[in-house]
């Protein structure tokens, strides 16, 4: 198994690496398989790369505040490894989505934990994205709703509701092969993921993106209320006792400030490929 002191200096060097290259990489292509191409990602070296006894599938967790880019870069991570993407963010979604329209007080906590046990919670593959049923009904687009978002606080910080919902996430990763990606993936939902990214990026350029992101939905959106917000849901997030977001001792940082999502996704895969090299890029994420 790995120790934590090899897991961190194995995390200093890519930082380090990270840092120096940061320039270099970003002109990488996903095409780059160079060390990869013939290798079975579940041939049995992938176990020593992994410690021996973690998943022979790696699991991948992604961490950050919002607007950092998680959602993108663990989707397009995902597909580009052929791995499977998890947003845990979507269940919080999920449950502050039902406790709305079950009428349900959502400081009252009992009300909610007594609700998270019982709802059927489905993340559905779909194409590149995650389609959400909650009890049979379809609420993918309905939990993006601006009201959701404010809303969702209330659901993340309680401990009930959170147990019932992180069983439901390390259930769904048994097995690994997973880019799971929220806000205490590597703390909490999976200490032992094998690789474990911070993602950051200056309140103005998040804001800027989820603002640029409402918009294109055709949502109305005004720049100083979302940076508002975003500061808000970091307090909120940052301060909160149960699982609040912090960065694991063991996770490499990257910070995404004015890249592009394909420089994200570039640096990301570069991250990937140096600790999985048995791990191939997909013939479909070749293409771009
Ligand atoms: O995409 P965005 O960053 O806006 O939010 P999200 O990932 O969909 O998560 C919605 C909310 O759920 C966040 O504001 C967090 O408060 C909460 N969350 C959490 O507490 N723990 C997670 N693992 C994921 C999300």
């Amino acid at each position: 198994m790995n120790t934590d002191a090899t897991q961190r200096s194995r995390n200093k060097e890519l930082n380090t690496k990270t840092q120096d290259t940061k320039t270099q990489r970003r002109k990488e292509k996903l095409s780059d398989t160079s060390d990869t191409s013939d290798k079975d990602p579940t041939d049995s070296s992938a176990k020593e790369l992994t410690g021996g006894t973690m998943h022979v599938k790696p699991i991948i967790a992604i961490d950050g505040p919002a607007g950092s880019g998680k959602s993108t870069a663990a989707k397009n991570l995902a597909n580009a490894f052929g791995l499977r993407y998890l947003d845990t963010g979507a269940m919080y979604r999920a449950v502050t989505w039902k406790a709305m329209q079950d009428g349900i007080t959502l400081a009252d906590e009992d009300a909610l934990a007594e609700l998270a046990g019982r709802i059927d919670i489905k993340l559905e593959p779909d194409g590149e994205t995650t389609r959400v049923v909650v009890d049979g009904v379809e609420i993918t687009q309905e939990i993006r709703r601006e009201d959701v978002t404010r809303e969702v606080h209330h659901i993340a910080r309680s401990p009930r509701v959170r147990e019932k919902v992180v069983a439901l996430q390390k259930k769904l990763g048994e097995g690994g092969g997973v880019v799971a990606e929220g806000r205490d993936i590597g703390t909490v939902v999976f200490p032992n993921a094998e690789l474990k990214i911070f993602l950051v990026a200056d309140t103005e350029t998040r804001a800027a993106r989820r603002h640029k992101e409402l918009l294109e939905r055709g949502e109305k959106a005004d720049y100083s209320k979302v940076l508002d917000d975003i500061r808000t849901r970091d307090r909120r997030d940052s301060e909160r006792e149960a699982s609040p977001l912090r960065q694991a001792e063991d996770a490499v940082v990257v910070d995404t400030s004015g890249n592009s999502i394909e420089d994200t996704l570039a640096e990301l895969a570069g991250l990937v490929r140096k600790r999985f090299p048995q791990l191939s890029v997909r013939e479909k994420a070749q293409g771009g």
